[in-house]
């Protein structure tokens, strides 16, 4: 079945928003810069090989509760219209596809910034199931909700990889209550979440020795040279990663290893560091059973089923629309 794609922001106005973004990251106090730009193409291959670490335990946790309940799942809700938030190499969703019994009239709709590794994926996806409607939308899930298709029947939407873990709790919940309003009255969020660990396992997750993480982390400055015409020297930057206890998050920084001055030609911006100065590029939070549900609440969602890896790693959780008062 041939694919569908949309492709929302055209590259002037995308470009136009990084550039902003950029300017308003790096001229602020602290200096972060939007985790979203770490997906070029090189950054969406780098984090497939994250995938791949011996380290970076989620992606297998996450892939065995799937593995575990799919059957469970697509069989009670038998689901017409998936909607995933930030596929990836859309590789986990084909255990859900599997599970699917009564195939016929099934349409996949798969939102993701990166353009090109989108479009890979779905390609691949429409060839091994050849009887799934696949639509791909180009464009930011943050923005772009609102523009996709309506539902054409039981909607389950997919967040996975703990990606939800990347927004900071405000913008967090104001995004969950869109995906709420993506799912209409019989609909369902399934949500893939870190769980808090000891904090060893976690900071080894984020720091791997083969140094694969670090590459991810310094990537999202070739991102910012090419997007504002800069001259960051990602070698002149180490990655620096940590799990904040208080915070029940992973913090990823870049931190400079000498004295620089950075030029964003587009922008008209100098930027000046000294040795060890930062650029917080990403947060990744960990969760609880109870940190989810009070998530959940506040968006107007209730948590249906909990599931968990062997090792209780990881967190699956399928979650419901609250009726509203
Ligand atoms: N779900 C996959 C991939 C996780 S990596 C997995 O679990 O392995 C995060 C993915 O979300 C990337 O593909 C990235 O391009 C996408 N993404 C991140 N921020 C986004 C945004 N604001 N809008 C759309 N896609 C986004
Ligand atoms: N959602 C993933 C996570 O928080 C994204 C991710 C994995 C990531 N490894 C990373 C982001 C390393 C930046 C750097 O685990």
């Amino acid at each position: 079945m041939p694919c569908l794609l949309d492709v929302h922001a055209d590259e002037a106005r995308s470009l136009a928003r990084m550039a902003d973004d950029i300017q308003r990251g790096l001229t602020g106090s602290p200096r972060m810069l939007p985790p979203k730009y770490f997906y070029d193409e090189a950054g969406s291959e780098l984090f497939e090989r994250i995938t791949q670490l011996p380290e970076y335990y989620l992606t297998r946790a996450e892939e065995s509760i799937l593995r575990d309940v799919a059957d469970d799942v697509m069989g009670g809700l038998r689901p017409r219209d998936i909607v995933e938030l930030g596929p990836g190499s859309c590789r986990k969703v084909r255990w859900l596809f599997d599970a699917l019994e009564d195939a016929e009239n099934v349409r996949y709709v798969a939102v993701d910034v990166g353009r090109d590794s989108l479009v890979q994926a779905v390609t691949a996806l429409a060839d091994e199931y050849p009887w799934l409607h696949v639509h791909a939308v180009v464009g930011d899930f943050e923005r772009h909700l609102a523009c996709l298709p309506l539902a054409v029947g039981r909607r389950l939407a997919l967040f996975l990889g703990s990606t939800i873990g990347n927004f900071d709790p405000i913008p967090r919940r104001a995004l969950l209550a869109q995906i709420r309003r993506l799912l209409g009255a019989d609909g369902r969020l399934l949500l893939g979440v870190d769980l808090v660990k000891d904090r060893d396992e976690l900071n080894a997750a984020y720091d791997d020795p083969a140094g694969v993480t670090a590459e991810f982390n310094r990537n999202i400055l070739r991102v910012v040279n090419r997007t504002v015409d800069a001259d960051f020297a990602p070698e002149k930057w180490r990655h620096h990663a940590f799990y904040n206890v208080a915070a029940s998050r992973i913090e990823m920084h870049l931190l400079a290893t000498e004295p620089q001055r950075v030029i964003l030609r587009k922008l008209g911006v100098k930027l000046d560091f000294d040795t060890g100065d930062g650029i917080w590029t990403e947060n990744s939070y960990k969760f609880t059973r109870e940190s989810v549900e009070a998530m959940l609440a506040e968006a107007g969602l209730a948590l249906e089923q909990w599931y968990t890896d062997a090792e209780r790693r990881f967190g699956l959780v399928l979650a419901r629309p609250v009726e509203s008062a």
